[in-house]
């Protein structure tokens, strides 16, 4: 196996943008990490330049452009990392470490077990399932997609409308976006497990999820999932110090065969379902 390709780097804000849905965006200039970052992969940020926070934050890219050597993150702010990131100009340079994890590629037999159709042949569909944030990770995985003349379809849900971040890129990019929120202010009422159950029907084994949002969400989707023989993979977040496989803090039980744990910084953050505890099992 090669050694993952890791730089540490001093980055530049090119722009910082408060998006709808209340999230914050953010370009950072970081050819190094652009350049061999795949989707799903992640970040650990140094916020600022002092030792409080003294931990890096770890995100997901949001967007990766190998040519103008950027890279994205949105976040929304939930403490005080991402409150001083959500102060950030542009100009400042911020220390970041990455790419980090394993990252989710359809052409990557390591992860999946050599399921993904070869290039040519019939491509299954990938179907997305993202809550709140979780959405973040989403956009890299599609462009790639499409480029390998899959069919992607997205079912993105949240509270309420104003809660929703934006899905313009999705739909620009060709793939075909289901709404929902649980007070019915777009979209679907419910929760997105309840927009998905319909899609889940007229799925065939060959097909693929990918899902990321709050654990209730993936441990519903994983019984849903099971039982219909549909292979699911999750992105896990978990609190992070190291991002590297050094301070254990980030294991998850293994399930099934395999009693164990896996780390979500190196290991993850994206396991096949199957092989992972999510807890309500
Ligand atoms: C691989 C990975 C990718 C992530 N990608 C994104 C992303 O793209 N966008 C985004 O908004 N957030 C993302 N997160 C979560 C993000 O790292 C946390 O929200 C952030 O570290 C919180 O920092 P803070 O100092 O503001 O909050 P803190 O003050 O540290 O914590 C505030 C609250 O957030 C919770 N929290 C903190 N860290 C995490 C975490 N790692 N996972 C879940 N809950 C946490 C705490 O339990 C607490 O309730 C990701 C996490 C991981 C592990
Ligand atoms: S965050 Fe340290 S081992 Fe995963």
């Amino acid at each position: 196996m090669s050694t993952p390709e890791i730089h540490d780097v001093l980055a530049e804000v090119m722009s910082v943008k408060r998006c709808r849905g209340g999230v914050y965006r953010a370009e950072l200039v970081a050819p190094e990490i652009a350049a061999v970052a795949k989707p799903f992969q992640f970040v650990n940020i140094k916020v600022s330049p002092g030792n409080d926070p003294f931990l890096r934050r770890p995100f997901s890219l949001s967007r990766i452009e190998p040519d103008e050597g950027i890279i994205e993150i949105t976040w929304a702010v939930v403490g005080k990392g991402t409150g001083i990131m959500a102060t950030w100009e542009p100009g400042r340079e911020v220390k970041i470490l990455g790419p980090l994890g394993n990252g989710f590629s359809l052409e990557d037999k390591g992860l999946t077990g050599g399921f993904i159709a070869p290039l040519g042949g019939k491509a299954p569909e990938l179907i997305l399932v993202a809550g709140g944030t979780g959405l973040a990770p989403m956009y890299p995985l599609v462009m790639s997609a499409r480029k390998s003349g899959f069919t992607v379809s997205l079912f993105y849900g949240g509270r309420s409308l104003e809660s929703l971040m934006d899905t313009d890129r999705f739909e620009q990019s060709g793939c075909e976006v289901h709404i929902s929120t649980e007070d019915g202010s777009a979209g679907f009422r419910g929760v997105v497990t309840g927009l998905f159950e319909s899609r889940l029907r007229n799925l065939s084994a060959s097909d693929i999820v990918v899902a990321c949002g709050p654990r209730p969400m993936l441990q519903r989707l994983k019984s849903m999932c099971g039982q219909r023989n549909i292979r699911l993979y999750v992105s896990l977040e978990e609190r992070m110090a190291c991002g590297v496989g050094l301070c254990k803090g980030c294991a998850v039980k293994t399930s099934g065969n395999d009693p164990g744990y896996r780390h979500v910084c190196t290991d993850g953050p994206v396991f096949l379902a199957d092989t992972v505890e999510l807890g309500g099992e």
